[in-house]
């Protein structure tokens, strides 16, 4: 993990928030090539589940939303989790991930779900399971903590004024489901998608932007009528799964996990987990709330939210399957599994991004063999551009410029020689094979999007 933080920083990735401050504890910032990789991320989820899909619709809520949201759908009472205090230095931790930690590095396979706050107290006393600040074993009794942020609005500081930062973007498509259905005349089974910037005060953020305090949430809810839900629920788990093999992520990197203890309201729960550089972890949530949400949202706000069959005139309350990945989590899964170093046959160590190509922050890099060269490769950069996200780079040997490239995740470099003014051919260099062929600049532009869109 040391190594890709660093990467990522190197290489205008991800920066520490408020660096030059000192930081603010897991808060991260996405560089120039961070911010291409996670808007190609978000526009591949985006297509594969909104835009591709007939019966699917798009929506984008508000961050703040009236109080008694959270109070329907429960976060008021109780999103906590088990948070204690390390007695020695004074810091705070979420015992459940003290002891996932601890199983993952001894190979031990059990349920932390499940577990009341007494059994994890007794559990982490016997381990002996240690402050990961001091190495003491040696913690307060464990509480339940709330993890929403609060603000306050307006001029006063009344305790009506209370309103919170949402804690997950979903029940921005629950309190639209009405909206959405009605606008856009849509029969169920229908679904809304959302992606947009979540806050939760974790009391432990760690591992990069594995887990922060503010991260952004790719959330898709399907209205099904009751009956239907085992059999979408079965239907979008593969779809789900199938969406990141899509993306080049091995299969045998992933799995799912059933949830052994689910929430009071839900008939199913499941995560796709992923091995990370740190142990399997949870990578998505795919969840059968079954009518609960609606039925809450409709009774604090006392508005209609059933719906009516045009076929059967049937009147329910519809199901929700619900599938959520974090988008930074999605990213640090995926550059993880890209990063790769590999040994060449002179010796030579190269550090390449094998990121598919269709996500790569720069799709093509332009080099000139030389500078005198510049005014036929910025030509081909210009018309280049209007396609693709491309990088122009005439320093240095075309070697160091083409494992510059690689370390990005670059998989196109475009070659620009003096044959170039003859024949009007460059050389296409490979990422991943180092093939290199000449194509026609005439032909280049459709060659690229093959190669990088398989168009
Ligand atoms: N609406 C359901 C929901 O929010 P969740 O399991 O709490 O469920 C869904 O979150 C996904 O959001 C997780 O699988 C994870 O990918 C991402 N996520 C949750 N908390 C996060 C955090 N603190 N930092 C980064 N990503 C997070």
């Amino acid at each position: 993990m040391q190594k890709l933080v660093a990467y990522c920083k190197n290489r205008g990735f991800v920066f520490p928030g408020s660096e030059i401050y000192g930081g603010l504890a897991n808060t991260w910032d996405y560089g120039p090539l961070g911010v291409e990789l996670k808007n190609n991320i978000k526009k591949a989820w985006w297509d594969y589940f909104v835009t591709r899909d007939k019966n699917s619709y798009g929506v984008d809520c508000a961050i703040l939303m009236n109080p008694r949201v959270w109070e329907a759908s429960g976060h008021v009472s109780s999103f906590s989790d088990p948070k204690m205090d390390c007695r020695n230095c004074k810091t705070r931790h979420r015992a459940d991930n003290l002891i996932s930690e601890y199983n993952n590095k001894h190979g031990i396979v059990m349920s932390v779900d499940t577990m009341t706050k007494e059994e994890m107290a007794n559990y982490i006393k016997e381990k002996q399971i240690k402050c990961p600040n001091c190495g003491k074993c040696d913690f307060t009794e464990i509480k339940n903590f709330n993890l929403m942020f609060q603000t306050k609005r307006g001029v006063t500081e009344d305790a009506s004024d209370t309103i919170y930062l949402r804690p997950e973007t979903c029940q921005g498509e629950y309190i639209n489901f009405i909206n959405v259905q009605r606008t856009m005349r849509a029969k169920i089974p229908f679904g809304i998608g959302q992606i947009g910037k979540s806050f939760r005060n974790e009391i432990t953020p760690g591992n990069f932007v594995f887990r922060t305090i503010e991260f952004e949430q790719m959330e898709y809810q399907l209205f099904c009528k009751p009956g239907e839900d085992e059999k979408f629920f079965n239907l979008y788990k593969q779809k789900v799964m199938d969406f990141y093999k899509s993306l080049g992520l091995p299969a045998e990197k992933l799995k799912f996990k059933d949830h052994e203890k689910l929430a009071f309201y839900a008939k199913a729960a499941t995560d796709i987990i992923f091995n990370f550089p740190f142990g399997w972890e949870e990578l998505n949530g795919i969840h059968n709330r079954t009518n609960y949400d609606l039925t809450r949202h409709q009774e604090f706000s006392g508005k209609n939210l059933m719906y009516l069959d045009p076929i059967t005139n049937e009147k329910f309350i519809p199901y929700i399957i619900e599938f959520s990945v974090g988008a930074d989590r999605l990213f640090l899964t995926l550059i993880a599994n890209a990063y790769t170093e590999e040994k060449l046959d002179d010796g030579e160590t190269r550090v390449v991004l094998k990121i598919l190509p269709k996500l790569a922050p720069i799709k093509v890099a332009v080099l000139p063999l030389q500078k005198n060269l510049s005014e036929k490769a910025d030509e081909i950069f210009k018309t280049l551009q209007q396609n693709f996200n491309c990088d122009y780079d005439e320093s240095g040997s075309i070697g160091k410029r083409y494992r510059r490239q690689d370390e990005i995740g670059t998989p196109c470099c475009v070659t620009i020689d003096f044959d170039t003014l003859e024949d009007n051919c460059v050389t296409v260099r490979d990422r991943d094979t180092m093939k290199q062929e000449r194509v026609n600049v005439e032909e280049l532009i459709n060659y690229l999007k093959r190669k990088i869109y398989n168009k």
